[in-house]
């Protein structure tokens, strides 16, 4: 694969990225430009690839790099991408190695962009990233947080791992076409929590993973991802717009705000049908009595809701349901099927150590237009993958 490194200062975090890569058998050829060189010099790109390491079309021309590098690859990564380097390749630039190397490549081409908020916001920068989306490369949306100074905002560069995590998926799913460009899509994930005090709660062992993993995989297949995330621990997927909640109420709050103009949502978490009745502030105490039972009240059925809200407000939209079922799977998951009204419920058998913040997962998927699709025992990025191809076949 081709490392492509912008002049930006998050090149010194592309390090980290390279030596992901190599470690795991990659071969990696660094293509930085000039301004790249400033932030991190070639000994350390050629010493961490094994590679030789050019900017420009005039070293060893006998082997025409301008045109075999980019011929030869299956994946052109690019990190930082930057406005100045994304304007150029939108536009079709060619004056140094890389960018004669993204007009010659025919395989996937993934940009991480890292600039500040300003310049990732103008229209100038959102319009480039509009016309590279729209030629099938994949430009993952930045990360929130610290920039290079003390300012915070949208234009980091994800952490290493997750870009690594996003050059591996984009590698695995090879040139098939980025089927999921120009569409957004909102993923649930996770378990939420119901205060009983400000110290406990009622929960779940919803790890999140399978929801990361659909948020990933969709990113990989070039859709605007939204992922609501309740009480996961993972790293931040990149090129994912990350909201934060813990309880069924907001969840199903930030559910309603998120869904509006989306192409596809999927319930993959796992929602507490009950929670305290009363929300208590002060920790309870141990009294020496029989403890007080505690009083529950039914939570909103989110799934059901959003289906419904859906005919109401004459949307179109894809909507998935989970389900998961420790007796009677099949049984219980057409009759939830039919109750929720959603499109496709993937159903997955729990108990016994299955799917819970394990990395395998295996399901069946009841669609409400009769197909019924087995996935078997695999990673939960390829049970992500496979939901999507059944949401790619049904979007509006
Ligand atoms: N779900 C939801 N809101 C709830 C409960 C569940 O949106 N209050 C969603 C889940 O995200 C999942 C699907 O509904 O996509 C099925 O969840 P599950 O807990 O299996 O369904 P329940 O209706 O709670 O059925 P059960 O009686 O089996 O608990």
């Amino acid at each position: 694969m081709v490392l492509g490194v912008g002049g930006g200062i998050a090149a010194y975090k592309v390090c980290e990225l390279l030596r992901r890569l190599t470690e795991s058998g990659h071969h990696v050829r660094v293509v930085p430009t000039e301004a790249a060189l400033r932030f991190v010099g070639e000994p350390t790109w050629a010493a961490l690839s094994g590679q030789p390491v050019e900017t420009g079309v005039w070293e060893t021309v006998h082997e025409v790099p301008h045109v075999r590098i980019g011929q030869s690859a299956d994946l052109v990564f690019v990190a930082p991408a930057t406005a100045d380097l994304m304007a150029k390749a939108a536009a079709g630039i060619a004056d140094d190695l890389l960018t004669n190397t993204l007009l010659t490549a025919r395989c996937p081409v993934v940009f991480a962009p890292a600039m500040h908020t300003e310049m990732w916001e103008h229209p100038a920068t959102q319009a480039n990233v509009a016309t590279l989306r729209s030629r099938g490369a994949i430009v993952l949306d930045p990360a929130v947080g610290r920039l290079t100074g003390v300012d915070t905002g949208r234009g980091r560069l994800p952490e290493p791992s997750e870009l690594f995590e996003a050059a591996r998926l984009a590698l695995r799913r090879g040139v098939t076409e980025p089927d999921l460009v120009g569409r957004r899509v909102v993923v649930s994930a996770g378990g939420t929590r119901e205060a009983i005090d400000p110290v406990r709660f009622l929960g779940n062992h919803s790890s999140g993973r399978q929801g990361y993993a659909l948020a990933r995989t969709a990113a990989a297949r070039g859709a605007d991802v939204t992922l609501v995330a309740a009480n996961v621990s993972l790293p931040d997927p990149a090129g994912v717009r990350l909201v934060r909640v813990s309880s069924a109420l907001e969840l199903s709050e930030a559910m309603t705000v998120e869904r509006v103009g989306a192409d596809a949502v999927v319930m993959s978490a796992a929602v507490a049908d009950f929670r305290p009745a009363t929300s208590v502030v002060s920790k309870i105490k141990k009294s020496g009595d029989a403890p007080a039972p505690i009083e529950l009240a039914e939570n909103p059925d989110i799934l059901a809701g959003l289906v419904r809200s859906r005919s109401e407000q004459g949307m179109a939209q894809t909507i998935v349901g989970f389900a998961a079922e420790t007796d009677d799977v099949l049984a219980n998951g057409r009759a939830k099927l039919a109750r929720k009204g959603c499109d496709l419920l993937v159903v997955n058998q729990v108990g016994g150590g299955r799917a819970f913040g394990t990395d395998d997962n295996q399901a069946t998927v009841l669609a409400a237009d009769g197909a019924v699709v087995d996935i078997p025992t695999g990673p939960k990025e390829d049970l992500a993958d496979r939901v999507w191809d059944l949401v790619v076949e049904r979007l509006p």
